[in-house]
């Protein structure tokens, strides 16, 4: 269903003022997410691994709660009310998505596991239909083994090759090696917007201009992007994108693959069950036209009228509040930990966003991750599933704070004099 590009909705916080968010402004949205009152070891939960999965306000607790209590039913087949209302708020959920992402037909939005579901849906159909023996695959460096593994796997099958976009000390694409790995022989550039283990902001506009002119398709990884900032499918011209709820205040299992109608309409499906069907005999199945040829079986219902709650949590704030918000923890997160004696940030590129990873002298990670457990506050030690992005910095892991909307400067001031305890205890 097609539907015109409303206006944003009024921003309920820093409403005409400039700056950051003031303290109430973020102590009134603190009391939204139940879990943040929680304490963990004995200390106030500091929860710094939004980057992971997000935590969950109430607005989107309350609807999964509302649609197992009050109408839970099946979608798309009862003529009984409770599975009219369930199929109306589901299709609603699509329409929210529609206009969060600014995509120009609701029939675009694909209702998916996660982000990982999405890209692996477009390689296995579209890639399996357009990837030949000799094309190319082009990747970057910094991606999430979810843009590498479905590509590899691709292009074993097909007999195509994988290239890699190199990234540079700071964590950012070189763009004069990038364009040059752009050729008439690559079908498709799967790209993230923001690296979740460096933070690193990618140009996907200018990117997705380029591939174009190469002929290239382009997925981008909205993952680690869509919970920060504003995105617009149509402006940004890429065919796909995909994201996950949980990153976005939403539940987990489900995300959203955005792409193209003509291209959505001109791959096979991906997997086969009830309701993609238009008919169905022993001879021949003729498929539903998308999103439907996409949405085998039943769906995760609760999950995309949740993760409708969770764009719309989102939006009320205003995606540019919450960027404004979060780039001012960055810079004090920056700085702050740039003072700590041994402490190297890893991803230091002009245009971040949200992510602050680190080594600290030859501490492993992991014992970092576990002495800040120990102080009540949450953040992830590892590769982040992104194996490449280590190598390319010659470190087996990092440590990683990443933020969200419910964040604040004194959060990051506990990180910092515990990151100092950490020190203490390997002195
Ligand atoms: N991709 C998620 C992360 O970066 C799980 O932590």
């Amino acid at each position: 269903m097609k539907t015109k590009t409303k206006p944003p909705k009024p921003i309920r916080l820093l409403n005409g003022r400039q700056g950051r968010a003031t303290t109430s402004d973020i102590a009134k949205i603190r009391k939204d997410f139940p879990i943040l009152k929680e304490k963990v070891h004995g200390k106030p939960l500091v929860y710094l691994d939004n980057a992971a999965t997000t935590q969950k306000p109430l607005s989107v607790i309350e609807a999964l709660d509302r649609y197992y209590r009050k109408y839970n039913s099946n979608i798309h087949r009862g003529l009984h009310l409770l599975s009219e209302k369930a199929t109306e708020a589901y299709e609603a959920s699509r329409v929210k998505a529609q206009k969060f992402l600014n995509a120009a037909d609701s029939r675009e939005i694909i209702f998916t596991r996660g982000a990982t579901e999405g890209i692996n849906l477009v390689a296995q159909t579209w890639g399996r239909q357009n990837v030949k023996s000799g094309d190319e695959v082009l990747v970057t460096h910094m991606e999430h083994h979810s843009n590498i593994v479905p590509w590899q796997m691709l292009c074993e099958e097909k007999g195509a090759t994988l290239k890699v976009a190199p990234i540079s000390d700071a964590g950012e694409l070189v763009m004069e090696e990038f364009y040059k790995l752009l050729t008439a022989k690559t079908k498709i550039l799967a790209v993230t917007h923001v690296s979740n283990a460096l933070g690193t902001v990618n140009d996907i506009e200018e990117i997705v201009k380029v591939a174009h002119v190469c002929g290239a398709k382009v997925l981008v990884d909205g993952a680690q992007s869509i919970p920060h900032m504003a995105v617009n499918v149509q402006g940004m011209d890429c065919d796909f994108l995909v994201f996950s709820g949980h990153k976005i205040y939403g539940p987990t299992g489900i995300g959203v693959l955005y792409g193209k109608y003509a291209l959505l309409d001109s791959m096979p499906p991906y997997q086969g069950g009830g309701d993609m069907i238009s008919s169905v005999t022993f001879e021949k199945t003729l498929y539903k036209k998308p999103p439907h040829k996409f949405e085998a079986g039943t769906p995760h219902i609760a999950g995309v009228i949740g993760l409708g709650a969770a764009l719309d949590y989102v939006s009320q704030i205003g995606l540019g509040n919450i960027a404004a918000h979060e780039h001012d923890l960055l810079v004090y997160g920056t700085k702050i930990l740039k003072e700590i004696p041994g402490l190297t940030l890893v991803g230091t590129a002009a245009h971040k966003a949200g992510v602050l990873s680190f080594t600290l002298e030859d501490i492993h990670p992991h014992d970092i991750g576990t002495i800040l457990d120990r102080q009540g506050i949450a953040i992830r030690a590892g590769h982040h599933c992104a194996q490449p992005v280590m190598d390319r910095f010659q470190i087996p892991a990092t440590a990683r704070a990443s933020l969200a909307l419910y964040n604040t400067r004194e959060e990051i001031d506990v990180l910092a004099k515990a990151i100092h305890k950490v020190l203490e205890v390997f002195k």
